[in-house]
């Protein structure tokens, strides 16, 4: 469990207008800010930002919460990363012990973890160059299978880690790093029964070096097919995997035109080494809008250079949007006859790589050329799919100037009129737009009565009660002082609720109450990122309201009473007739 003290100062160190403003462009609108929402795809904006009360809603979607839940959500993390996420953007150090949980520890010098990582890379790479069989076998899995010089190998400081349970660790132990320490820096693990073992073994080495020049991290691969293929260091103090890529404390002196940016470590060492020094990979995860923020920082132009596989393709279109959102020029690389940039530049040399470089393209004309190899547009029937592909495509480019292009290289592509490729393409955006205002009128429809409610899914079965259940614990949200009077005076009790998740809520507020705190510093660690919507939903539909004093609850309790006894007489008068029924059977 992570302390109370450290949420708190994590979330007061974080100022959630200045927090959500670096992902959403936002206006004020009163007291509130307004944008729009990076949950749902939308064109006026819903997402709200309430200062006053260090939360967000969005009325669109209703994603909602503070700021672990908008973290959780829009950096995809589980609640304690998302908690270590901010507490490492506000400069608190917390430390997360071998098992999980973290917890606010000074005790680890970051000085001194950057030399434990130093020492180490020193380490793995004499492994690499001693005389000794196993050495000279990692050696030339490097210069032989890989084909890199020593010189290269030197330049990234490669290295191996030998077959050795412990070897390492007594090593480092005995120049003065301690177990706990080489827990921390992950390279030691601790075994159930409590002993100690080198994490690395039997690996070959890629040291992780932030642009600082501090070894911060390792990534380790096997020389055979063995799984899984490379192991990297997970987080520690001085590493955060979202926030470094591979070689750019290299690259950063080269992309004053552009960085590359591939999926591999041996791909961008590859480029390295034949001359494209601007190559960067992120470390073993999709990219993150934080590593795209940071090359935003270095650069103007990221061209993605990713696996030619479907897998790869995939990946590519995610970074084109991440790279794009934060103002880069994005182009795409495709390699043909090479699973990879790596494979590429060894097949082909450099010089072809400088040409393929120089043909990388939008993500439009990349998709393009997807169509148009999957077709024979000299067959009659090949030639109106990958037409209508295409069209298909120019419909989903938001910019009008933009597709106006795309339709005149289209129709001289396929030799076609320009005005049928362009109605076309009407039709298909229309038809799109007629089928999202009815997917989003069905949404406001079914919200309205609760159906397929997936946050609380016993809304459907009483939504009458569910209704005053949330506006009695909006009430007791909004306004803490009105706790005494029901907790106190058992005016309400759990069993008085339905649906489980106001129950559930329900107890939350009532244990708070019982320990005499109500900062709900644990509610991201109770309730999910989607629960803490709807939480913040009834609150805030209370804030709206004028009227919320004492007869406001008394009002309050008194309808969830009779909502409630309502639908137990609906269920009585419905046993009544199964009974009914059965008597009536028994006696034909
Ligand atoms: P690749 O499988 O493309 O690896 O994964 P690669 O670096 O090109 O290696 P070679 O060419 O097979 O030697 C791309 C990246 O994904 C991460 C690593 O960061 C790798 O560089 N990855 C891959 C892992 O973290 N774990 C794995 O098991 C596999
Ligand atoms: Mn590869």
């Amino acid at each position: 469990m992570i302390s109370k003290e450290t949420i708190e100062q994590v979330l007061m160190r974080n100022d959630i207008e200045t927090l959500i403003g670096s992902y959403v462009s936002l206006k004020r609108a009163g007291s509130n800010l307004r944008g729009l929402c990076p949950f749902h795809s939308e064109k006026t904006p819903s997402f709200t930002v309430y200062p006053a009360d260090n939360s967000f809603y969005c009325f669109g979607c209703g994603a909602g919460g503070d700021a672990i839940t908008f973290i959780r959500k829009r950096e995809n993390l589980d609640y304690p990363d998302a908690v270590e996420f901010l507490a490492q953007r506000a400069g608190i150090t917390i430390v997360r012990d071998e098992r999980g949980p973290i917890q606010n520890t000074p005790k680890f010098d970051r000085n001194k973890m950057f030399r434990m990582n130093v020492d180490a890379a020193k380490y793995f790479n004499r492994c690499l160059f001693a005389d000794n069989p196993e050495a000279k076998a990692a050696l030339a899995y490097f210069t032989d299978k890989r084909g890199l010089s020593v010189a290269t190998i030197k330049h990234f400081g490669l290295g191996f880690a030998p077959n050795s349970f412990d070897e390492f660790s007594k090593y480092m132990l005995a120049k003065g790093y301690t177990y706990e320490e080489l827990v921390a820096g992950f390279l030691c693990g601790k075994s159930e029964k409590g002993k100690y073992y080198d994490a690395f073994r039997n690996r070959i080495m890629f040291p992780i070096i932030d642009v600082s020049g501090n070894v911060i991290a390792f990534g380790g691969r096997v020389m055979d097919d063995s799984k899984p293929k490379y192991k990297n260091s997970s987080d520690t103090p001085v590493f955060k995997k979202s926030r470094n890529l591979f070689a750019l404390n290299f690259a950063r002196h080269h992309c004053a035109e552009s960085l590359i940016l591939c999926e591999g470590y041996m791909d961008v060492i590859a480029m390295h080494a034949a001359g494209f020094e601007n190559a960067v990979a992120t470390l073993g995860t999709a990219i993150t809008s934080e590593q795209a923020r940071m090359m935003s920082r270095y650069t103007k132009k990221v061209i993605i250079s990713y696996d030619a596989d479907e897998a790869g393709q995939k990946a590519a279109m995610r970074a084109v949007k991440m790279l794009t959102e934060v103002g880069l020029d994005v182009t795409i690389l495709r390699v043909p006859g090479a699973k990879d940039p790596d494979e590429y530049i060894k097949k082909f040399g450099a010089d072809k790589f400088r040409q393929v470089l120089s043909q990388s393209k939008s993500k439009f004309d990349y998709n393009l050329d997807i169509i148009l190899s999957r077709y024979d547009i000299n067959l009659p029937q090949d030639k109106i799919k990958a037409l209508q592909e295409s069209e298909k495509l120019i419909s989903e480019t938001y910019s009008s100037a933009e597709r106006d292009i795309y339709i005149q290289n289209i129709s001289k592509l396929f030799g076609v009129d320009k005005n049928s490729v362009k109605d076309d393409v009407e039709r298909m955006i229309s038809k799109a737009n007629a089928a999202r205002r009815k997917e989003e009128s069905n949404k406001v429809k079914q919200d309205a009565i609760g159906y397929s409610d997936r946050v609380n899914p016993d809304f459907i079965k009483a939504p009458a009660v569910a209704k005053n259940e949330e506006a009695l614990l909006g009430l007791l949200l909004m306004y803490p002082e009105h706790r005494k009077r029901v907790f106190d005076g058992s005016l309400v009790t759990a069993d008085d609720f339905i649906t489980d998740l106001n129950r559930r809520i329900f107890e939350y507020l009532k244990n708070a109450y019982i320990n005499g705190d109500d900062s709900h510093h644990d509610i991201d660690a109770v309730f999910t990122p989607d629960e803490h919507g709807r939480i913040t939903k009834m609150k805030l539909s209370r804030m709206e309201l004028s009227e919320n004093g004492e007869q406001v609850l008394t009002d309050s309790i008194e309808r969830l009473r009779r909502s409630v006894s309502k639908k137990n007489n609906e269920k009585n008068s419905s046993l009544d007739k199964l009974a009914q029924m059965i008597e009536q059977k028994r006696k034909t």
